[in-house]
Formats: C-alpha cells, structure tokens, sequence
C-alpha cells in the first residue's frame, strides 16, 4: 500500500497556477487532481483540455483528471494528449462504463470508475478486474469546501474488499472535504490516494498544508504502509 497526495487545483488561484502546482509539489505532493466539470453533470463550470494542457507543461508529478461530464467517453483521447496520467469517470454517467474505460487504458492512461455519495460501492464488482484505480466521492460533485460525508469512510472499505476478492491492488482514492481531522480513519479504512481542495490551497502555507496532510494520514495507515516517498 502506498499513500499518495492529490492537491485539488479547483481550490487554487486560478489566476496563478503554475505557482500554485509548485508550492503543492514543493510540499510532496503525488499528484495534481484536476477536477473538469461542465454544468450539466454537475452544476459547476470549471476548466477543459486547453487548462489540462498547461498544466501538464508545468507540473512536475502526473495529473490525475477527474471528469465532472456528461458522455466523458468523446473527450478521454482530448485529456489523454493532453497529458493526464490518470483519467476518471463517473459510473452514473457512463451507460458503458466497461468500454469507457477500456477506451481509457488503450490510451496508455489509467483508467478510473468514480462513485458518487449515493452510488453503492458494489457497482465497481463487475469492472473490478479492470479498473486501474477507484474514486470514492466524500461529497457531492460540483464544488470545494464541502463538508465531509462520514458514511463515505465504510464505502472505501467495501470497495477495497470487492477489488481485494478479485485480486487486483488498483488503489482507492478518495474526494472531498479531506483533511488532517479525517485522513486517519479513510486510510484506516483503506484509501491510499487522498485528494484535498480546501484543506490545502485554503492554508496559508499549502506546502506546509500539504505535509500536514500526509503526516495526518499516516497516523490511520496500518502497519507496513509503504511511504510514497
Ligand atoms: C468536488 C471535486 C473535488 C474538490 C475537493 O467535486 O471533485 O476534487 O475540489 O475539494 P475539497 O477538498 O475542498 O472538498
Ligand atoms: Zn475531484
């Protein structure tokens, strides 16, 4: 098990971003989450290809893409050039999900199913041999600084245990209202990739928010975690 620290650039200034991927990376951080929402899937409008394109000029950790959209399956080979090292998509959007993300992975990228609050954990069984990685939401999509769903922390379990019967180690990831006060216990419950908007780039210092965050979570992690770095 390996813990990894997605920093949400949702929660950055937009107006400076390449900075703020490298204050987050100058604080450890394993990758750069990047939420991409349209206004229909979800009621936000955020950024699209051209952004994810610049952001992988100046990111020096793999962008980790999650797609907010409806029929993801048109742009995934769009994010895919544009530089994502992992691409997901929400299971209630995708009426093929198995094709989606077998279309994904043909693309070199690994390929994600993500679980909203109210989507239950046993839908990712039969894509369970597939998928590369699992994103459990902890809020409802749409927007940062939301508070935390604490029924989220048992998903992250079941989903661990339904890819653990199929043997496949792809790592649980989990989105929304993270932070110090309950990383212990989502990666007691087995999430080893942690995604945080506002707990990082809402901190003074999101390096040091960063750091934080992981020492946090490696309080919950069980014995013989494996440190990212
Ligand atoms: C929510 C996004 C999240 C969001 C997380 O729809 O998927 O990635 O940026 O922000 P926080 O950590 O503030 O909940
Ligand atoms: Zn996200």
């Amino acid at each position: 098990m390996t813990l990894r620290i997605a920093p949400s650039i949702l929660s950055a200034d937009f107006g400076r971003l390449a900075e703020d991927v490298a204050r987050v990376e100058q604080g450890g951080a394993d990758l750069i989450h990047v939420d991409v929402m349209d206004g229909r899937f979800v009621p936000n409008i955020t950024i699209g290809v051209p952004v994810a394109r610049a952001l992988h000029r100046v990111a020096t950790v793999p962008l980790d893409i999650h797609l907010m959209i409806v029929e993801p399956e048109r742009h995934i080979e769009a994010f895919a050039d544009a530089g994502a090292a992992m691409l997901s998509v929400h299971v209630e959007i995708s009426p093929h999900l198995h094709r989606t993300l077998e279309a994904i992975k043909a693309l070199g990228v690994q390929a994600g199913a993500v679980l909203n609050p109210s989507t239950p954990a046993t839908v990712v069984a039969p894509v369970a041999r597939l998928v590369d990685f699992v994103l459990v939401m902890s809020v409802n999509p749409g927007f940062s600084g939301q508070t935390y769903i604490p029924e989220s922390a048992r998903k992250v379990r079941v989903v661990r245990t339904i890819l653990d019967e199929v043997h496949n180690d792809a790592p649980v990831e989990i989105d929304g209202g993270i932070q110090p006060g309950n990383a212990g216990d989502v990666v007691a419950a087995g999430a080893e990739i942690l995604v945080a908007g506002s707990a990082i780039y809402g901190a003074d210092d999101p390096a040091e928010a960063t750091q934080a965050l992981r020492q946090a979570a490696l309080a919950g992690a069980p014995m013989g975690l494996r440190e990212s770095r």
